[in-house]
């Protein structure tokens, strides 16, 4: 019983719901809430290896984890709209791979010496926090981004979208 949990748990893998089902499923008693919290704690590890997608799409993933700062559009909520996103990123790497590679590198690890912004964003709204989601959904998420240019919305470079 107990390896059965754990193998199912690593190959559910790494939705922190799934992950939790499983083991209140296998427990008699409902964990407390330290035991609550270690699993917490290994499954963001886990998942910070995880390359495996879920079954979102880029736009719910969008609404999920982004829309709560970005926009889609202005005005700007605390961080740049997407639109003005997918401008500057096509302008700085002019295709989508090299566009979602950085966007990922970006979100996994932000760091203000890694902006493909410029310096007067991260002035304005402040350093994005890291993003806990698989190197997937990291990509799917940036490639719908990409996705999103709107030439109504082109900022010239400018990325900053007023
Ligand atoms: C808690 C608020 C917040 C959330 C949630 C958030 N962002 Fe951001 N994001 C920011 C801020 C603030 C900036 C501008 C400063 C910067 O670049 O760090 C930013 C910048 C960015 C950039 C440009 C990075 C650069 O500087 O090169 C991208 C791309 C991006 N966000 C994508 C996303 C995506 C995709 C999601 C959802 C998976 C997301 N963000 C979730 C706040 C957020």
């Amino acid at each position: 019983m107990e390896k059965k949990c754990s193998i199912s748990r690593f190959a559910v893998g790494i939705v922190l719901a799934a992950s939790l089902s499983v083991t209140y499923a296998c427990q008699q008693d409902k964990p407390d809430a330290s035991e609550v919290r270690s699993l917490t704690s290994m499954n963001s590890a886990v998942a910070a290896e995880n390359t495996t997608a879920s079954a979102m799409s880029g736009q719910e993933l969008y609404t999920a984890n982004c829309a709560a700062c970005h926009s889609m559009r202005p005005p700007a909520k605390t961080a740049p709209p997407i639109v003005g996103l997918a401008s500057r990123f096509r302008t700085v790497y002019g295709n989508k791979s090299d566009a979602v590679g950085a966007m990922v590198s970006f979100m996994k690890n932000p760091d203000a010496e890694k902006t493909s912004l410029g310096p007067q964003a991260i002035k304005r709204f402040g350093l994005m926090p890291a993003m806990a989601m698989s190197d997937g959904d990291l990509e799917k998420v940036s490639g719908w981004l990409w996705d999103q240019y709107d030439s109504d919305f082109d900022t010239g470079g400018g990325g900053n979208c007023r």
